[in-house]
């Protein structure tokens, strides 16, 4: 069973982030929250930030980009290194085009979805990406509970990825906790972003390692 466990640092303590990331060590991938003030009602990196933590930590790095206008910014964050930048349709005006450029600099590209945003909205595009992101919570905050009226979109795109044969990984980001990624893991979700479950805990690096056992142990992949 292969499943994903990806810290988000919107939870660590912005001023120690280097001994922050040393905590988890056993993660997949650091999720990166880019957030503009603008798109999300929040600010949080930008362009040098991700190259600071990509020099300081071996873990690749999954950027989520929250900003306006994702088809000027976007290529920028492969370029500083991010394994995976993952794009909101709701921000991008032509979210194929954007998902080359980011494939030809050498990362895997992802797209998102807001609760409101129905997956019908991408499926003609879905084949161009790496990773379906289903969002979970509102973008915005970390510390949000989980809506469960996601899981069936979560169903829904991993029931198109069996009929088609395609071979997206399906995320969830947003109230991730040892009690819902259970859920979410059933739905057919395979990769996971948890921030207060991961740096809530005295042992962020355990709290990873747990939410792995529980998400093997549901995943149907
Ligand atoms: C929310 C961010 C999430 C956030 C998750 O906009 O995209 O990645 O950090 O935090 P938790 O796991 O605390 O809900
Ligand atoms: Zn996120």
């Amino acid at each position: 069973m292969t499943v994903r466990i990806n810290p988000s640092i919107l939870s660590a303590d912005f001023a120690n982030i280097a001994q922050e990331l040393s905590r988890i060590d056993n993660a997949d991938f650091v999720h990166v929250d880019v957030m503009d003030n603008h798109f999300v009602p929040n600010l949080t990196f930008g362009p040098q930030m991700v190259e600071r933590i990509k020099a300081t930590s071996p873990i690749p790095l999954d950027v989520h980009l929250m900003i306006a206008d994702q088809d000027t910014w976007a290529p920028g964050y492969a370029e500083q290194g991010a394994e995976s930048v993952t794009l909101h349709v709701e921000a991008t005006t032509d979210p194929v085009a954007t998902a080359q450029r980011i494939r030809d600099i050498g990362a895997r590209v992802g797209i998102a979805l807001k609760p409101g945003t129905p997956f019908a909205d991408i499926v003609d595009i879905a084949h161009h990406f790496d990773q379906i992101l289903v969002m979970t919570v509102e973008p915005g905050f970390g510390g949000q509970a989980f809506m469960e009226s996601q899981l069936n979109k979560v169903r829904e795109v991993a029931a198109f990825r069996a009929s088609t044969g395609t071979e997206f990984w399906i995320q969830v980001d947003g109230g991730v906790t040892e009690q819902t990624i259970e859920l979410a893991a059933e739905a057919g979700a395979d990769t996971f972003v948890a921030g207060s479950a991961v740096y809530g805990t005295d042992n962020a690096s355990l709290a990873v390692e747990n939410l792995r056992k529980i998400a093997r142990d549901h995943s149907h992949r």
